[in-house]
């Protein structure tokens, strides 16, 4: 009778397999996860786990709790079970002013005595969730949540399945005991993310990061933590024996790096509390590029001799201050739901609000996308919200207190008819956008053309920005683009604020847009879909106009970027006998796209560059230099002056390249001038 697997003895080397492949993976989490320096490919880290997976399952009896297979252990029996915590979670008092900080310094500087600066570490005060790690023995057999400070709850089994939280430490010197503390979040990508996949269900989503980290944590199911990618930061750490292990907070924040735990790395020791403000200040203007969310910067007294004579008041260190940033979400109310028609018809209603500071800027209006998104937040006019703005994104509504709602709340109802034009609206089975059916008879539309048409990424008209636009639609002075092109000044000086001055430059402004390049003003045309990426390729392709308006659709097809919609989007675009008009109306105007060639020596940096040509290329005839430099719009001439650009110096080049240095012109050696003619090559087929 054969044994069952798990009664077989584990051979000795096997043994070691296991053990080196667990210390590999581990190592690798650490370069991964906590340094962000991946020293393998993933396939390769794969490989690691598979290995070590079917290891363990030929010899069950290697598994253990600090395996890397063993994130997502079994049900916890404790999970949320009551934690205390021996050393208790002091929260930090607020700053709100330079003032206070300033203050804070001063009490300090009382207290312990001492006139001359104090060191301070400054480190982003991170918008997540408080965590308390318990190493036994370098290895974790608890993880608590803060919840009063004196009692958590006990949240191990999610806590092990976040990648950067080591199961075992690394390195020498750990003590028997050991309490790490820091702070668990959500990335921001990684939240937007995992919005944008709840919303697609139709699931509730998350308010903030943070609210994402919290749901994460809270999770009954440890298998789901996992799905999330959560990350943990270390901010302290203490020894129950109330050892010091480090004599500084900074020297401390390296100790617990150097066994694997991952620690921020934006933390700064400065000296004083001016250098505290500046810290702030440069903090506060990165504060969009961070990964993550902060709402604050914590200043630390750096020595721990010091921070102990400090001490703490009731529930909040001496030592430590909060310097709060501007909130990035606040409480407001819906005076009421307006729809607006955008370039392609598309009816987006926006929400009007009681203005509110958030973010660092006043917010009076939020996008809500579309019906389905009122539906899912269930938003009435005369709702308190609470609206979002992080970084440059357009304020968002992410909850309605429903349980605020006032009597006379009114819901909202889609328009049966576009609200600028009075056309049908067209709302196609399983599509979340509704359109308004009238093109460019819809004055919404017109204008939203005119605006993408002059817009910096398409014709770039200097001087007619949207509230220009708006008036000329009103006036009825533009009702096309190609009404542009026969704009006079005499037109302009009625409209206001529009000066003589101005409004000659804005004429003339126009008329350097007659020849525009080919993907610009593909782009600027607003096919649906057709961005700035699938314009540059269709040129790039199509080479003229005249080729790309008659391209079926398996010849759009071969073109990068375009797929079966987009390919559907321009063939209707240049069927539709308005746009077909405008585009005569254009041709008449005098406006004269360029094909994609010439597009391309007009963006060369070679293009009208005096360029002369001396030795011997390898790779390439003289002729053939000749030909590609001209292509790109430079002369090639015969001998080297002052007015000489670029000489470009092959092999044995005698005296035109000594007169060249002698003059200061800029020589090239073969790799470097096709490095400059190479970007160009081939931007035109
Ligand atoms: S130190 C006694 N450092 O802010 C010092 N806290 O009100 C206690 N927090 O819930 C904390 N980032 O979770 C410290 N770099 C940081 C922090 C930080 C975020 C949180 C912490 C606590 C709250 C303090």
């Amino acid at each position: 009778m054969t044994r069952p697997p798990e009664q077989s003895s584990v051979p000795p080397e096997v043994e070691t397999q296991a053990e080196e492949l667990r210390q590999s993976i581990e190592t690798h989490n650490f370069h991964y996860y906590v340094e962000d320096d991946p020293r393998i490919s993933d396939q390769e880290y794969d490989r690691l786990m598979q290995q070590l997976q079917s290891l363990e399952q030929q010899y069950p009896q290697l598994v253990r709790l600090d395996s890397p297979t063993q994130r997502v252990g079994p049900l916890s029996e404790r999970l949320f079970a009551d934690a205390p915590h021996a050393v208790p979670m002091l929260s930090l008092d607020n700053a709100f002013s330079d003032q206070e900080l300033l203050d804070f310094d001063r009490r300090v500087r009382e207290r312990l005595g001492r006139e001359e600066p104090v060191d301070y570490a400054c480190e982003p005060k991170l918008d997540g969730l408080a965590v308390s790690l318990l190493y036994e023995d370098a290895l974790l057999v608890r993880a608590a949540t803060r919840g009063d400070g004196t009692v958590g709850e006990d949240i191990t089994a999610n806590v092990r399945t976040i990648p950067s939280v080591p199961l075992r430490l690394r390195g020498n010197d750990i003590p028997p005991r050991l309490e790490v503390r820091g702070e668990v979040v959500m990335p921001k990508a990684a939240f937007e993310s995992l919005n944008g996949k709840l919303a697609e269900a139709g699931e509730k989503t998350f308010v903030n990061p943070r609210n994402a980290a919290a749901g994460s944590l809270r999770q009954k199911n440890p298998e789901i933590t996992a799905q999330r990618p959560l990350q943990l930061y270390c901010y302290s750490a203490t020894v129950p024996e109330n050892k010091d292990l480090e004599p500084s907070h900074y020297k401390l924040l390296q100790l617990l790096h150097g066994w694997g735990l991952r620690i921020n790395n934006e933390v700064k020791l400065v000296t004083g509390i001016d250098a505290c403000i500046d810290y702030y200040q440069s903090l506060l203007e990165r504060r969009d590029e961070l990964p993550y969310e902060i709402d604050g910067i914590v200043y630390k007294v750096n020595d721990l001799a010091l921070q102990q004579k400090l001490g703490a008041v009731s529930r909040a260190p001496r030592w430590a201050i909060a310097r709060k940033l501007p909130s990035q979400e606040v409480t407001t109310r819906v005076l009421a739901v307006e729809f607006q028609v955008g370039r392609t018809g598309a009816i987006t209603p926006v929400a009007r609000l009681e203005p509110a500071f958030v973010g660092g800027v006043t917010v009076s209006n939020a996008t809500l996308h579309n019906m389905d998104e009122i539906r899912r937040l269930d938003l009435h006019v005369g709702d308190y919200v609470m609206i979002r703005r992080a970084g440059d994104v357009i304020p968002q509504v992410v909850k309605v207190l429903s349980e605020r709602r006032p009597d006379d709340a009114e819901s909202v109802q889609a328009p049966e008819s576009c609200p600028v034009c009075g056309s049908a609206v067209d709302h196609p089975e399983g599509e979340v956008v509704a359109r308004c059916s009238g093109g460019l008879y819809c004055p919404a539309q017109r204008r939203e053309a005119i605006r993408h048409y002059a817009s910096r990424k398409a014709l770039d008209i200097e001087g007619l920005g949207d509230k220009v636009v708006q008036m000329l639609v009103d006036q009825g002075l533009v009702k096309t683009i190609a009404d542009l092109y026969r704009l006079e000044v005499a037109d302009l000086t009625p409209l206001e604020r529009m000066a003589e001055k101005s409004a000659s430059n804005l004429v003339e402004a126009i008329d350097r847009a007659r020849e525009p390049a080919l993907h610009r003003f593909i782009y600027a045309l607003g096919i649906r879909e057709v961005g700035e990426a699938t314009a540059k390729a269709l040129a790039g392709h199509f080479g003229t106009l005249e080729e790309l308006m008659e391209a079926d659709e398996e010849e759009l097809l071969k073109v990068e970027d375009v797929g079966p919609v987009v390919a559907a989007h321009i063939r209707h675009f240049f069927a539709e006998p308005h746009n077909q008009e405008t585009l005569r109306d254009l041709s008449q105007a005098g406006v004269r796209w360029q094909s994609a060639e010439r597009t391309a020596r007009a963006e060369s940096p070679l293009n009208g560059k005096k360029v002369v040509l001396t030795g011997t290329l390898s790779t390439m005839t003289r002729d053939e230099a000749k030909e590609a430099l001209e292509a790109l719009g430079a002369k090639v001439t015969g001998s080297v002056s002052a007015k000489t650009d670029y000489v470009v110096a092959g092999e044995a080049a005698g005296s035109k390249r000594e007169k060249a240095e002698k003059l200061g012109v800029e020589i090239l050696d073969e790799d470097a001038f096709r490095a400059l003619i190479q970007p160009q090559q081939g931007s035109g087929d």
